[in-house]
């Protein structure tokens, strides 16, 4: 199975942000573990981050008939981009929603995701686990 990993805004300064909220991981040793993640379960992952929301949404498009499923952490777009969502929405292969934070448990504008109701799955608060956990129910997915 054919999994795309998509960061979004500012995930790429991941080990400069307040690590009590994002645990100190940089993005290479989060993808790092995704990729030895995907490997065990026998996935084969792509990681992919931008700050451009232009470009996100050109990689969620080439998703569409090219990979089995998506892992999506939109980073601040979750909670306004409806260009993203709309782009979700095409999709015929399924996605998990995953943040690092428990945004249910932050600022009242972090609470509510524009994506949440067309994520198959959602994992949120759990860290890098998170990741692990969207791999391991993707990988569900692809059994008969
Ligand atoms: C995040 C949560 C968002 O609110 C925030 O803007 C991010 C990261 C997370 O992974 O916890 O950039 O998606």
């Amino acid at each position: 199975m054919q999994i795309l990993v998509l960061n979004g805004a500012n995930l790429d300064a991941l080990s400069r942000r307040d690590p009590s909220v994002y645990g100190g991981l940089s993005l290479n040793e989060l993808e790092s573990r995704i990729y030895e993640w995907a490997h065990a379960l026998d996935l084969s992952a792509r990681c992919r981050q931008s700050n451009s929301e232009g470009e996100f949404i050109d990689w969620i498009h080439d998703a569409y008939d090219t990979v089995d499923g998506l892992i999506v952490n939109p980073g601040a777009w979750s909670h306004y981009s409806y260009a993203i969502r709309d782009a979700l929405e095409l999709l015929t292969v399924p996605f998990v929603e995953v943040h690092l934070s428990n945004i249910e448990s932050r600022e009242e504008w972090r609470r509510h995701s524009v994506v949440a109701d067309l994520a198959s799955r959602r994992v949120i608060g759990k860290g890098p686990e998170g990741y692990r956990e969207a791999l391991e129910y993707l990988a569900g997915t692809g059994e008969e």
